[in-house]
């Protein structure tokens, strides 16, 4: 049975793109998996917190003892369950949504989710991540700045089978219906050259 776990990370809880764009993808992905099961993080809603130094001294501590723990074990647990991974993001100020980040300070954790220091061998091995990012600007690049950034910090903890969805321009709402209807049709292709691959094993 799949286990899809989904990150939103929008601020916008009405009217956004990548969220909308999710969930037409959830749909989907329920269509094909009646049976499975979904995990729902919203890091917007729900806030991450920073990690400090006192985070940092408990990822490498044999007792470790800080508030953040018991959150990133909680994250981390999320991230075993499922072998499907949706996120949805949105660019502010050139980057990924700072709550993001910040989730993702706290399950790129040593011997938790990557082992090793200087060639690092991440422990998340099996799962498929589909990236739906959205952005107001045009992007020319194969893959914008943040399926950048998301593919190096998923690749780090070893989840390197990734899809994209992009979205952007959306400033221009005039071409928006065009790009999401292009998406669409792309999670439809993506989601059965998913589940025919799954099912040939
Ligand atoms: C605080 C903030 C910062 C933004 N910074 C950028 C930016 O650096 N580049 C860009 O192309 N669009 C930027 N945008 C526009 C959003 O990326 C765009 O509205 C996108 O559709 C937001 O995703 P959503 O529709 O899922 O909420 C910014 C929007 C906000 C609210």
């Amino acid at each position: 049975m799949n286990t899809l776990l989904r990150i939103d990370s929008s601020l916008r809880t009405e009217g956004s793109y990548s969220r909308t764009l999710g969930d037409y993808f959830i749909r989907q992905w329920q269509t094909k998996n009646p049976e499975g099961i979904m995990i729902e993080r919203d890091v917007t809603r729900k806030l991450m917190p920073h990690i400090t130094q006192e985070t940092v001294d408990a990822f490498f501590s044999e007792i470790p003892d800080s508030e953040n723990i018991e959150l990133s074990d909680e994250l981390i647990n999320e991230l075993y369950q499922c072998n499907e991974i949706l996120i949805t993001c949105p660019m502010y100020n050139y980057g990924i949504p700072s709550s993001l980040k910040a989730y993702f300070d706290l399950v790129i954790r040593t011997k938790k989710t990557f082992a090793g220091s200087s060639i690092p061998k991440g422990l998340l091995a099996n799962k498929k991540a589909y990236i739906i990012s959205s952005m107001g600007g045009i992007s020319t690049e194969t893959l914008n700045p943040l399926e950048n950034h998301l593919t190096q910090l998923l690749s780090l903890m070893g989840i390197t089978e990734i899809s994209y969805f992009p979205l952007d321009g959306t400033v221009d709402q005039s071409r928006t219906g065009e790009k999401i209807l292009i998406q669409q049709s792309e999670i439809l292709k993506q989601l059965n050259a998913y589940a025919t691959d799954t099912t040939s094993h």
